[in-house]
């Protein structure tokens, strides 16, 4: 069947916002919309795929608009700069979760808040957190926040490039301009496709398949190797090299089970991919009710990650995580025990600056014997 910016509504489309009010008019206002990041420098982010760098995705789980200031996005900056610094790379392709990173897809759609049962937060596109109804004209405010961060990573001077998750289509189409013939979604550089979405028949592949900007894929072990190598074949039919990023997320308990199987049907079927880890969303468990991910599960998932892409003669592509440079204790360490004044998320939790470096000396020393 053709692509067009809509054919993603004959598929199966979950995890999406749906409005009760005709959004035609907002969809038009976001295709008038300046580009937020222009068609010249999604090819620019492809090439340098396409080469020998080493990925740093990270940033928050869900931004919010109200972070999208100077300061606080200068503070993210600095952080990933910072991040990046302590690893022996010179060729470190830097891709934030931030310009766009607002909306999320949940494993539940309620929770109980002071006893009264009330939708989960699903991120600013979707609604308030203090106001959880969903309301079209956020994708504007979405676009206006996005808009705004990336330009202030502009002025940084940074070569930072931005993705967040292809979530609500509804905006993304919006923001998917036809530009020397083909097509590319403006509102980021990179888009991955969630864990939730990844499944055939998804309105979000069909969606994803038109357009021209890298795609990351998240894979757990609940995947089916038939299926993953049907979806890389259908997002990426030319087998072009720097298009495809497979970002493992099985958790430290699977990865060693299930990652090198996997890696081999991939690399058996002449498939052009970058490996990435993101060692946080495999790990996350329960505790006091709190969300939370043991950094020692995390170092865990990164070292046997790049074990066994070694043994297979895999390149280790890069990393991708939930992190902040504030002051907060979400992940834990030590079995110290987590704390309300220092667990601040609004989704997942996430690693602070501190354990962040625990990450990069791991990787410094994983590189480094390679
Ligand atoms: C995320 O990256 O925030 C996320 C929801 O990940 P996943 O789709 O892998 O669960
Ligand atoms: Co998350």
């Amino acid at each position: 069947m053709t692509w067009s910016n809509n054919s993603w509504q004959n598929f199966t489309a979950i995890h999406m916002p749906v409005y009760n009010e005709d959004i035609a008019d907002v969809k038009k206002q976001l295709s008038h919309k300046e580009d937020i990041v222009d068609a010249k420098s999604i090819n620019e982010l492809k090439n340098l795929l396409k080469g020998n760098g080493f990925i740093v995705q990270m940033g928050e789980c869900a931004e919010t608009f109200a972070d999208a200031t100077v300061e606080d996005i200068t503070s993210r900056i600095n952080f990933m700069e910072k991040f990046c610094e302590y690893l022996p790379i010179d060729n470190i392709i830097k891709i934030g979760r931030i310009a766009g990173q607002y909306s999320k897809p949940r494993s539940e759609d309620f929770e109980v808040v002071d006893g009264k049962k009330i939708s989960v937060y699903k991120g600013d596109m979707f609604h308030d957190y203090n106001n959880r109804v969903i309301n079209p004209q956020r994708m504007l405010l979405a676009y206006e926040a996005a808009q705004k961060s990336y330009e202030i990573i502009k002025n940084s001077g940074k070569k930072i490039f931005i993705s967040h998750e292809a979530l609500n289509l509804h905006f993304e189409a919006g923001l998917t301009k036809l530009i020397n013939g083909k097509h590319y979604n403006v509102s980021a550089h990179m888009l991955w496709l969630g864990e939730k979405t990844r499944f055939l028949k998804s309105a979000h592949i069909e969606y994803l398949r038109g357009i021209e900007n890298p795609i990351g894929i998240k894979i757990s072990s609940n995947i089916n190797t038939e299926d993953l190598i049907t979806i890389i074949k259908l997002l990426n039919p030319q087998n072009a090299a720097g298009k495809i990023i497979l970002i493992n997320r099985m958790g430290a308990k699977n990865t060693p089970m299930f990652l090198e199987n996997l890696l081999i049907a991939v690399k058996n079927a002449g498939l052009s991919v970058i490996w990435i880890v993101d060692p946080m969303h495999g790990n996350t468990y329960k505790e006091n009710n709190y969300k939370t991910r043991n950094l020692q599960d995390i170092l865990q998932e990164i070292t046997d990650f790049a074990v066994i892409l070694q043994k297979q003669g895999v390149k280790f592509g890069g990393i991708h995580l939930e992190n902040s440079p504030k002051q907060i204790y979400e992940c834990i360490e030590n079995n110290k025990p987590l704390v309300p004044e220092k667990y601040k998320t609004l989704c997942d939790p996430r690693l602070n600056q501190n354990q962040s470096f625990v990450v990069a000396e791991l990787l410094v020393k994983l590189i480094t014997q390679v």
